[in-house]
């Protein structure tokens, strides 16, 4: 391995980065992943960098406002690929670059910098239009700094990523097929070329040590994938058996659809009209300076379009039409509502291990959020049925209710309530459900009637759905899972991170109030095992896993032992941490209030559990849950170790 070049991947947990990472992995080389320090409290991020520590990358922490850091990490490579932000409606960050740029420069010692292009050549778009044209104006400054900092590079010009292209047959706004009509740009007949991105990433990797590439733009043009978008509607058509209407629009018309679009969309409308009425991406021949992947590198068998759509035909059609396993007909069919959150997706998980026939809503909301849309398909992929239905549409969320058996909520945000009152009206309507789970997952909200403000509202808000579900006769089960392990256990209970302290650690009061941590994949389990089981009907279900029931102290001490190293403790008294409120941000008030009450107050164990609950672990003495120690060294981060 040590004979591949090492790699160092910017941008890793993005769209395109995360595949770079997999990719570098998978060809063999020492790979790392910067990690910044402002990822905060962003746990899907976090499990993300884990996830590709877990896989054999290196987790180099460092930020980009920080040059002698930045400076070390690049030091530690040969190679450097930037997979950074630049697109307007997801995010836009590419002149970030420059501060890699200065730190590759100074360090001297990088062999090959790929910079955050993969898209169209920017050197071919100094026609393009406003505002669109920042794109590659941008990317154009960036150049010419790598260039004038005599850095070795190499550009990929990867056209268009199939995601964004394929599936929705090149519509504007949206990434799912079109139901009836379809959008056609001028005759339909420009030339195109979609690329699947994880082959963009297997390119970029073949790339970085090849000597042929030096200095040069890379075009990836797989010869099947170069399709008209007729070519690619009628391999849709015959895939679903469906003829689609097709509305022609003009090149003009087109343009002037721009007015009173919102910035992103401009810029989106551009570049589409680079692309399907100029054909941007294959008016030319790729010339001296330039080389064709697929060229370079015949060995790697790319994805033809037809099978990538074949993919998404398979996941897209919504409704769920497999006979079912005779083991899944006889358990409770369970719909699971924000099934892409951070307990949602361990619930679909969790229901479909358990062998339930598993439905996860997809609303049509979801927009242009590929992240979502793939883990959608991932859970079809993994037998699970999408039920498609917006909050806002009574009929459809009744009608997808009526399939299901249970429905278990997952939600979050500022709407939960009135979201979730929703589903409760549709289910009420429907009448057919045996048991809803509400999305609870924490400390329980009866008990909480004399928490402070402003952070009580999330259990009035917990309490007043409790009621509606009541006043319905919904059968129900409460799920009280007390404190996430990865909010609360690497970073040893700290507010406002998720990484674990370095030298000092905040005790709360004397650190010994007992205190319950539940592995989230734990929480999922208990809950699948609940839905089906008489035992917990109309009832709250307590997770308190005997081996992790532990003061803050207790953890504080595992993890000095784990890590070798003794942390210096700041012990605050309760008025001390209730006065810090004073002045932040509504977030980190609520939060206060709630450490408040777990940590001084100890309300997650200062109580039995009476005739209306019970305790999961009891009634599930087979589950293996994870157990704190175990916690800790799974979410260890390399910064401390
Ligand atoms: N050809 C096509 O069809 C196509 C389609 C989409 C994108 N692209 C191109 O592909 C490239 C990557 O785009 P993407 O969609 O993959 O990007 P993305 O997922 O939106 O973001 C990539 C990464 O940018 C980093 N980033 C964002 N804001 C930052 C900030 N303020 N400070 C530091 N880092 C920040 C983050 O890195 P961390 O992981 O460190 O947090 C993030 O994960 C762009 O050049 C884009 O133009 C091409």
């Amino acid at each position: 391995m040590e004979k591949k070049s090492r790699v160092l991947v910017v941008g890793g947990t993005g769209y395109i980065g995360r595949r770079l990472v997999r990719a570098s992995l998978a060809e063999g080389h020492p790979t790392f992943v910067l990690m910044r320090p402002e990822i905060g409290l962003d746990i899907d991020k976090l499990q993300m960098l884990l996830s590709f520590k877990a896989q054999g990358a290196r987790l180099l922490e460092a930020s980009l406002d920080d040059h002698a850091g930045l400076i070390a990490a690049v030091k530690q490579v040969d190679v450097v690929i930037s997979a950074m932000s630049g697109v307007h409606f997801r995010s836009h960050n590419l002149l970030l670059q420059h501060k890699l740029v200065e730190a590759i420069k100074e360090a001297g010692n990088v062999k090959r910098f790929i910079p955050s292009e993969f898209g169209m050549d920017p050197s071919r778009m100094q026609h393009a239009l406003d505002p669109g044209r920042v794109t590659f104006d941008e990317k154009m400054e960036l150049r010419r700094a790598i260039e004038e900092a005599d850095i070795p590079h190499t550009y990929i010009s990867a056209n268009c990523f199939a995601g964004y292209f394929c599936p929705n047959l090149c519509q504007l706004g949206t990434l799912l097929p079109p139901k009836d009509k379809v959008h056609v740009y001028g005759d339909g007949n420009v030339k195109v070329i979609f690329v699947d991105e994880d082959d963009v990433a297997t390119y970029t990797i073949r790339s970085i040590d090849d000597p042929r590439t030096l200095n040069k733009t890379i075009y990836l043009r797989p010869q099947d994938n170069i399709l008209t978008q007729n070519e690619v509607i009628a391999k849709w058509e015959t895939l679903s058996g469906k003829v689609l209407e097709k509305i022609q629009i003009p090149g003009d018309e087109f343009l002037a659809s721009i007015k009173d679009m919102d910035f992103a969309s401009q810029v989106g409308v551009g570049h589409f009209y680079h692309i399907f009425y100029e054909g941007c991406l294959t008016n030319f021949d790729i010339g001296e300076d330039g080389a064709e992947a697929t060229l370079l590198y015949p060995e790697v068998g790319y994805t033809r379009m037809d099978e990538y759509m074949k993919r998404s035909q398979t996941c897209l059609a919504v409704s769920h039409q497999q006979p079912l396993a005779e083991s899944m007909e006889k358990k409770g069919r369970v719909l699971i509502v924000g099934g892409t959150g951070f307990m949602g997706r361990r619930l679909v998980r969790a229901s479909l291990a358990h062998g339930h026939p598993t439905f996860v809503l997809m609303r049509p909301e979801i927009g242009l959020d590929i992240d979502k849309l793939q883990m959608l398909l991932s859970f079809k992929a993994q037998g699970a049925g999408l039920l498609e239905a917006s909050f806002d549409n009574h009929a459809g969320l009744v009608a997808a209710v009526m399939q299901v058996d249970v429905v278990i909520s997952a939600m979050s945000g500022a709407h939960i309530l009135q979201l979730q009152e929703k589903l409760v009206e549709a289910i009420k309507e429907a009448g057919n459900v045996k048991r809803f789970i509400p999305s609870e997952f924490g400390t329980d909200p009866s008990r909480m009637g004399h928490a402070l403000a402003p952070g009580r509202v999330t259990f009035d808000e917990k309490m007043e759905l409790r009621r509606a579900i009541e006043e319905a006769n919904i059968p129900h089960t409460y799920i009280s899972a007390n404190c996430f392990a990865a909010y609360f256990c690497p970073n040893l209970c700290q507010l406002g991170t998720l990484s674990p302290p370095k030298e000092k650690v905040r005790i709360y009061g004397d650190g010994n109030v007992k205190v319950i941590f539940v592995d989230e994949d734990d929480v999922a389990t208990y809950t699948i095992k609940s839905i089906d089981d008489p035992r917990t009907l109309n009832k709250t279900i307590y997770l308190r896993p005997k081996d992790n029931i532990l003061s803050q102290n207790e953890l504080i001490a595992k993890w000095e032992m784990l890590s070798g190293n003794i942390l210096e403790k700041i012990y605050i008294p309760a008025d001390d941490f209730l006065a810090s409120m004073k002045d932040k941000d509504l977030f980190h008030q609520v939060a206060v209030g709630h450490f408040y009450h777990i940590f001084y107050e100890g309300c997650l164990t200062n109580f039995d559990i009476g005739e209306d609950g019970a305790e999961a672990t009891l009634l599930y003495p087979e589950v293996e849950y994870t157990h704190a120690k175990n916690l800790q060294p799974r979410h260890r981060l390399p910064a401390t170790s």
